[in-house]
């Protein structure tokens, strides 16, 4: 057991700001075995890390009227407004607008999105999910924002070259996964490669942007917001997280908190406060499995 003072620990949660006034923004509590859809939904939200990309940095920033720019080697996205409103948001949108946008990356009008978008890992979500899902976004407040458009070089601002990459990059669906894995597996596989979108981050992405799946969760030495690099998180003992334990894994999720005393910094930060530090203590124990499972490799 690793002794870390409690004391560190919370200084840590008021730094991520787990504790105090984060809460009144988000005031649905968030459980996945509750029995109200909204509830469940909140939970959903947390694991997708929809709050990281969707609201803007900032205390006084609206929750999830969107505005955060997403610095990319291809220019700089800022993300939509998803609160109900009407007008800005997507308070016009039916269930179905919003199951094609989330499984197949296609908004109402018919336009692909952008891969910023992790459309291409949430398309795995299961039916339940994505119900409660949409529950809860129904129940936010909404907030009159308008969108920003993206700033993006040519030819990257060609919404129309977009076909072509998704014939290159997107496979619609769950991800393919062993079988005869127990129940834990499969629900960390889940987490990890559907909802929890890990691989956006930590798998190599290739000169088109498209992920490398060749050696999946091996480390990106370029990461996607130009903000240096992503660590390998596969079991090999040198350059990945081979020397952590399930235990370890899983008291990072929950606190950034690393096995050698040091603490999680850049991108990572928000992913851990944002979503898996709201999951509940099976969740991050089966993420830990999967890694755990996932084949050795090196890089990064
Ligand atoms: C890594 C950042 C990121 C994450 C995480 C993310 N999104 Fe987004 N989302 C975007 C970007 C960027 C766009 C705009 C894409 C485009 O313009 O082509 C977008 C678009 C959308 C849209 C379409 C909005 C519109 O007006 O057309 C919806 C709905 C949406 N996201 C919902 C979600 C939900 C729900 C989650 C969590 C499960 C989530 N997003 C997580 C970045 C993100
Ligand atoms: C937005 C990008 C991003 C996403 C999404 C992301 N990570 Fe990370 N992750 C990082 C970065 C950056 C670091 C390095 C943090 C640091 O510098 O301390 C990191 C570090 C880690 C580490 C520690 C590795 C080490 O050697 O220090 C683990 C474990 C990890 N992430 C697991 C996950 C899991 C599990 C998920 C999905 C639930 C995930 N990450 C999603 C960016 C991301």
């Amino acid at each position: 057991m690793r002794q870390l003072p409690v004391l560190t620990a919370l200084g840590l949660m008021l730094a991520l700001g787990l504790a105090g006034p984060a809460r009144a923004a988000d005031p649905v509590p968030a459980d996945p075995a509750s029995a109200d859809p909204v509830v469940r939904g909140a939970y959903v939200f947390a694991a997708g890390g929809c709050a990281a990309c969707h609201t803007a940095p900032g205390a006084d920033a609206k929750p999830l009227a969107g505005g955060r720019a997403l610095k990319t080697p291809f220019g700089t996205f800022y993300t939509p407004n998803i609160t109900p409103d009407p007008d800005t948001g997507i308070g016009k949108w039916s269930e179905d607008d919003f199951r094609r946008a989330m499984r197949q990356g296609v908004s109402p009008q018919g336009d692909d999105y952008y891969p910023a978008f992790p459309y291409t890992s949430f398309t795995g979500i299961t039916d339940r999910d994505l119900d409660d899902l949409w529950a809860y976004l129904r129940s936010v407040q909404p907030v009159h924002q308008a969108n920003q458009p993206h700033e993006l070089g040519w030819p990257f601002s060609w919404r129309s070259l977009l076909p072509g990459w998704r014939l290159l990059n997107f496979t619609e669906g769950p991800p393919l996964v062993a079988v005869g894995q127990s129940s834990e597996w499969y629900r960390g596989a889940y987490l990890v490669r559907v909802l929890g979108h890990c691989g956006e981050c930590h798998t190599p992405r290739d000169l088109l942007g498209g992920l490398n799946w060749y050696s999946p969760f091996s480390g990106n030495p370029q990461a996607p917001d130009g903000d240096g690099k992503i660590p390998n998180i596969t079991p090999d003992p040198k350059h990945g997280i081979g020397e952590w334990s399930d235990k370890d894994i899983a008291y990072y999720l929950e606190t950034g908190g690393m096995p050698d005393g040091d603490f999680a910094g850049g991108a990572m930060v928000e992913v851990i406060k944002n979503d898996t530090s709201k999951l509940t203590d099976g969740d991050r124990q089966a993420i830990a499995t999967y890694l755990k499972s996932l084949t050795p490799l090196p890089g990064r």
